[in-house]
This record gives structure tokens, sequence and C-alpha cells, in this order.
């Protein structure tokens, strides 16, 4: 397994690969089961598979929250080497973003809702390092996750809107025996609090509407950012935790 840091790396491993099918699966690390069905789906569909570990500040507009994400990245190498990766590419900040965040990727419709109303900024940095991601490997296919399904949606649309030559695969939500969504966050949840974080799921498959969703997390003790109903998916977010450590933490259902 092949481990580059520097965008320069990766472009040079690129240009070995030849025919071959590039499959590729961008993270922030700290991988967990979810992460490690992604990585399967590419391994059996790709001839080459990159997984990419970058916890990217662009899209952290809590400043808290990016200090606080879990970094394991000894864990996520064994991960990594278990699911048969090829390459793994971890840049420092300075080398992928030389222009320091002067150039943005910005969509103007979807990226308002949800998430990114209460995270402003939030997927204009996201969309601006997976196009950064996609130029330099230039997969053929690309692997996301439905837990984060509106960040799967924009990245499917930039893809068209751009004419990038990469397919995007949506992968279904990994979840815990209890129906919490697998989260690298979820690490930083007390053992109560990730008791209570399992009632999200129940209760946005259970509840007969978005408002009565809302209602019964509130009343679990959920700070609720949001419970919505759009195109026949059901999305929630909510915090939950001591103010010193406060979670958020999302999901969603087909409904
Ligand atoms: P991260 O949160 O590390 O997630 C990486 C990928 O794993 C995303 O596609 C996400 O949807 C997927 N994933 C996370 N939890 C999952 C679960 N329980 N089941 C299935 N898939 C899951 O998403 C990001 O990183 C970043 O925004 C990134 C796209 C890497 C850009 O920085």
């Amino acid at each position: 397994m092949l481990i580059l840091r520097n965008p320069q790396e990766m472009k040079a491993w690129r240009l070995t690969c030849g025919p071959r099918t590039v499959g590729f699966v961008p993270t922030m690390g700290a991988l967990h089961e979810g992460h490690a069905d992604l990585l399967k789906k590419a391994r059996t569909t790709c001839e080459v598979v990159v997984l990419s570990i970058f916890v990217n500040p662009t899209q952290f507009n809590d400043p808290k929250d990016l200090e606080k994400y879990p970094r394991t990245w000894e864990a996520d190498l064994a991960m990594a080497q278990e699911q048969g990766v090829d390459v793994v590419f971890s840049p420092e900040f300075s080398t992928m973003y030389p222009d320091q965040y002067k150039y943005t990727l910005v969509e103007k419709d979807f990226s308002q809702f949800l998430c990114g109303k209460d995270r402003p900024g939030h997927f204009d940095g996201v969309l601006s390092i997976v196009m950064k991601l996609f130029h330099l490997v230039q997969p053929n296919k690309a692997f996301f996750g439905e837990k984060d399904y509106q960040q799967f949606k924009l990245i499917a649309g930039m893809v068209e809107a751009f004419f990038l030559s990469v397919e995007v695969i949506p992968v279904p939500t990994v979840r815990e025996a209890s129906g919490l969504a697998m989260s690298s966050r979820n690490t930083r949840l007390s053992v109560s609090d990730k008791k209570k974080a399992e009632n999200i799921f129940r209760v946005i498959s259970t509840a007969l509407s978005a408002t009565q969703a809302r209602q019964q997390l509130t009343d679990l003790g959920f700070e609720v950012d949001y419970v919505e109903d759009i195109d026949g998916r059901r999305f929630a977010a909510a915090k939950i935790g001591p103010f010193e450590n406060r979670v958020r933490l999302i999901d969603n259902v087909k409904i």
C-alpha cells in the first residue's frame, strides 16, 4: 500500500495507472464500518482503489468541531490495508490550498438548505475539496455514503454541471445494530448520549410527519437543527451532549 503526501506525488502516480479503472473513496479519516463498506464497493468494482484521508478545514464552520474531529491515523491505515486499498492520499492543507482558498466552488440552490442553513459555507468547502481531489485522482468511479445524502446529491450535481468524467456512486448508510448511523463523530458521545442518539433513526423512521419527529426528538432532549421531508426522504440533524462537548449528528431515511 502506497502513501502519497502531496498533489504532485498523486498526479505522478496517476499517470502510471494506464487503462486500469480507478475507484476513489474520499474521507476525513477516523474510519469506521461505513467507510469500510465504501472501500469494499470500490475494491469489487475497480482495478485500483484510492482512499483519501484529509480533514478539510474549509468545510468546518465551527473551529471547535474541527479541533475536536477525531484523528486515528494508525487505525485508519490498518483498515485501509485490510480493505485492500492500493493508495492512501493524505496531503497537508498548504499543498491542497496553494491559493489559500481564494478560489471556491459554490452551489447556489440545494446547498443553502438543510445542513447548509446551519453550517454556512460548509458545502462550498466540501465541493471545493472534492473538485480538487477529483482532478488529482481522476477516478473512474467515486463512492459516497447516503448517510450524507445532501452531500452526495450536491457532488453528483457538480459532476454533471462541470462535465466531469467520473461516475458518482451512492452507497447505503451502514448502521449499528441499534439503528444508529455510523459516524466518526459517534466516538465523541458518552455512553448515555450514544444510547440517546439511537433514537434519531427510530424517530425519523416511525414518526408520521417531520413536525412530529422534530417534537419527539426535542422531548428526548435533542437540540434539533432540522427535520424536513424533501423528495421522498426525511432528513434530520440534531445536537446532543454537554455544552463543552456538543456533538451534531445527521441522518436520513427514505419515506
Ligand atoms: P467523511 O465524513 O469521512 O465521510 C466519507 C464518506 O463516508 C462520505 O461519502 C460519507 O457519506 C461516507 N459515510 C460516512 N458514514 C457512513 C455510513 N454510516 N454509511 C455509509 N457511508 C458513510 O464526507 C466526508 O468525509 C467529507 O465531506 C469529504 C467528502 C471527504 C470531503 O471532505
